[in-house]
């Protein structure tokens, strides 16, 4: 991979404390769980983690706290070998989210951000030069908004293609929006940002959405469906539904973390938009069907593998 332009990914780090239960709560109930695994996630270190595991050189901006996971996070990270140039500490606690996942591998997630939410406009500022090295950025909305907004210029400004993966969704200015390349939430996000819209009906299918949010500003936007694929649109004029791989989903956690990495990855090898797009729908497949947001991550070799044996099965 040496010369290879390296993907940055400015965002989130947390330690995920993760139960297993039949089904997950509703609000006043009490359930007995199956499991309980304690994990490195945050979106930010997860969609890090995706590309190194890939084996594409991958540095990150972000923050960890001064306590004892702060430092187990960051070797976590060392030796999935993501390059922590741009990742500083401050005092207090590291992020953590509490994840509760059913026996149907669906999750709900709550975060603590503690340091994620430091991370500034000065820590892009005293890391612009690794953002103009960068052949892609990519980010999420684990960090404050300024620091998105701020970002979004820079790269708009050094002309650095942008990734706005806009999870947890937030109300976003339209001039983010006009500065991102590829834009991509999940369902409930993407029912959000169609939602900011006041014309824009609950019954919307992904190629309404997509289109608000191509005439909000966004040159490209990846819907990301779960089991129903994805839907891909441009700007440049591609509509493209992709569908999903079938597997049986042990924990979905991730998943988009896993698609935003690899989508990034494919278009730095230089895989047009849609084959990007099936390369990483395939690298989501595999996460989902293991426990956990970074241990889920699989390499090329695991990807190929299982691309080759499910076109071998369903051709
Ligand atoms: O996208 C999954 C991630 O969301 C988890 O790893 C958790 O840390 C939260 O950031």
């Amino acid at each position: 991979m040496l010369g290879k332009k390296p993907i940055v990914v400015v965002g989130s780090i947390n330690l995920d404390l993760v139960a297993v239960a039949e089904k997950i709560p509703a609000i006043g109930e009490t359930v007995i769980g199956t499991d309980f695994q304690i994990h490195p996630g945050g979106k930010g270190a997860n969609q890090a983690v995706a590309i190194a595991r890939l084996g594409y050189p991958v540095r990150m901006i972000g923050k960890l706290g001064s306590d004892q996971f702060g430092s187990q996070l960051r070797g976590h990270l060392e030796s999935a070998r993501v390059d922590l140039v741009g990742v500083g500490t401050s005092d207090g606690p590291s992020g953590v989210a509490l994840i509760l996942v059913s026996s149907k591998g669906e999750n709900s997630i709550v975060v603590a951000p503690g340091a994620n939410g430091k991370v500034t406009p000065e820590d892009i500022s005293e890391n612009l030069a690794i953002i103009r090295e960068a052949g892609i950025v990519l980010t999420q909305l684990e960090i404050p908004l300024e620091t998105v907004e701020y970002l979004s210029s820079v790269c708009a400004r050094e002309n650095v293609p942008f990734i706005l993966d806009p999870a947890p969704a937030s109300k976003l200015s339209q001039k983010v929006l006009q500065q991102v390349d590829w834009f991509t939430p999940n369902e409930t996000e993407a029912a959000f940002y169609g939602a900011e819209n006041d014309h824009h009906s609950r019954s919307a299918t992904a190629a309404d959405t997509a289109e608000v949010l191509l005439r909000r500003g966004s040159r490209g936007v990846v819907l990301k469906l779960g089991s129903s694929g994805c839907y891909l649109a441009s700007q440049a004029g591609l509509r493209e539904s992709i569908p999903a791989f079938a597997v049986k989903a042990v924990d979905t956690t991730a998943a988009g973390d896993a698609f935003n990495g690899a989508f990034a990855v494919g278009l730095m090898l230089g895989k047009p938009p849609r084959e990007s797009a099936i390369f990483a729908a395939g690298v989501a497949s595999v996460s989902v069907t293991r426990l956990g947001a970074q241990p889920s991550m699989p390499t090329m070799a695991e990807v190929n593998s299982f691309m080759d044996s499910y076109s071998a099965t369903h051709s």
